[in-house]
């Protein structure tokens, strides 16, 4: 296997022991941001399930069309909190084409995924309005005073709280248990009035029963890395939204929200059924 670019260049606190959530993600999109242990890994269980890549690329293309949307009614200030390797459009890129004076700032605790971020900010984003920060979700008010010192966004204006595809890697507080939905609802309190919550998870509840069983074993893999996954039932995922006020049409799965706001370059994926898509989805506001 030919090595990347970032293998040639090993990085400090990378760990190359174990197959890395954000690089084997980066693998399923295409990316070229992982090592041989995240391909090994990433090959493997697309061969057993091969839905994982039209599932990634469908929660990515979410991500797309809410900000968009969020563009369109009037969000100017984005944080993407495990927001991994900028592979299949990154958040900046999309806002700017719509507005070139959206402010986004891109968090993420893997060495490796801030890293190439910030190679792509310096290559071609605009650094008084972006940035990259190494931080952890699970300390949500340390996190906040990055960013703020980061001097990208304005806390006292709404901003959209980006969280896709990463509260259903495990996030173990200091007893080893869960702790993502008490950080979610720190950060509920946390948000200015008129700002938004954007979320995404996978799920095993309510897709077609081959894929349930599917979801479970491949779930399982993810116990030999360093960051398991849960996948919680849509009502549980649905829960992280708190008493913030659901846009329409609420959550849903990925391909049938907004889809009106995809890109005209955006790819046809196609599923049998839109519960194939296995990511439960919605973006909310904060009155
Ligand atoms: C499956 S990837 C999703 C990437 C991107 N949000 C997307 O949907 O395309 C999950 C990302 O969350 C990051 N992550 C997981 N736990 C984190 C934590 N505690 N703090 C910050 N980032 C975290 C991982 O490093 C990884 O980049």
């Amino acid at each position: 296997m030919a090595k990347s670019r970032f293998e040639q260049f090993p990085m400090e606190g990378v760990d190359l022991d174990h197959p890395n959530v954000a690089r084997v993600y980066d693998y399923y999109l295409g990316g070229k941001a992982n090592y041989a242990v995240d391909r090994v890994f990433a090959e493997k269980a697309l061969e057993r399930f091969p839905f994982v890549r039209p599932a990634a690329k469908s929660n990515r293309l979410f991500l797309h069309r809410a900000v968009r949307y969020l563009v369109k009614q009037g969000v100017r200030q984005f944080i993407d909190v495990g927001s991994g390797v900028p592979t299949m459009g990154s958040t900046h890129q999309v806002a700017d084409e719509l507005d070139t004076t959206t402010r986004v700032v891109y968090i993420d605790n893997e060495p490796v995924a801030v890293a190439h971020s910030q190679m792509l900010l310096e290559k071609e984003g605009d650094l008084d309005r972006h940035a990259v920060i190494q931080a952890d979700l699970r300390d949500p008010d340390l996190l906040w005073n990055k960013v703020a010192e980061s001097g990208v966004v304005d806390f006292s204006q709404p901003v959209a709280l980006l969280l896709i595809a990463v509260l259903h890697v495990t996030q173990p507080g200091p007893d080893g248990t869960d702790i993502g939905p008490a950080a979610v609802a720190r950060y509920r309190e946390l948000l200015a009035p008129g700002s938004y919550l954007v979320l995404s998870h996978g799920t095993a509840d309510g897709v077609p029963e081959s894929r349930a069983q599917e979801m479970a074993e491949f779930g399982k893999m993810y116990d030999a890395t360093a960051t398991p996954v849960i996948w919680r039932p849509r009502a549980e995922i649905e829960a992280l939204f708190g008493d913030l006020e659901m846009v329409e049409p609420g959550a849903t799965w990925t391909p049938l929200w907004h889809p009106e706001e995809n890109g005209a370059n955006a790819p046809e994926i196609e599923f049998d059924s839109p519960n194939d898509s296995v990511v439960w989805a919605g973006v909310a506001r904060k009155a």
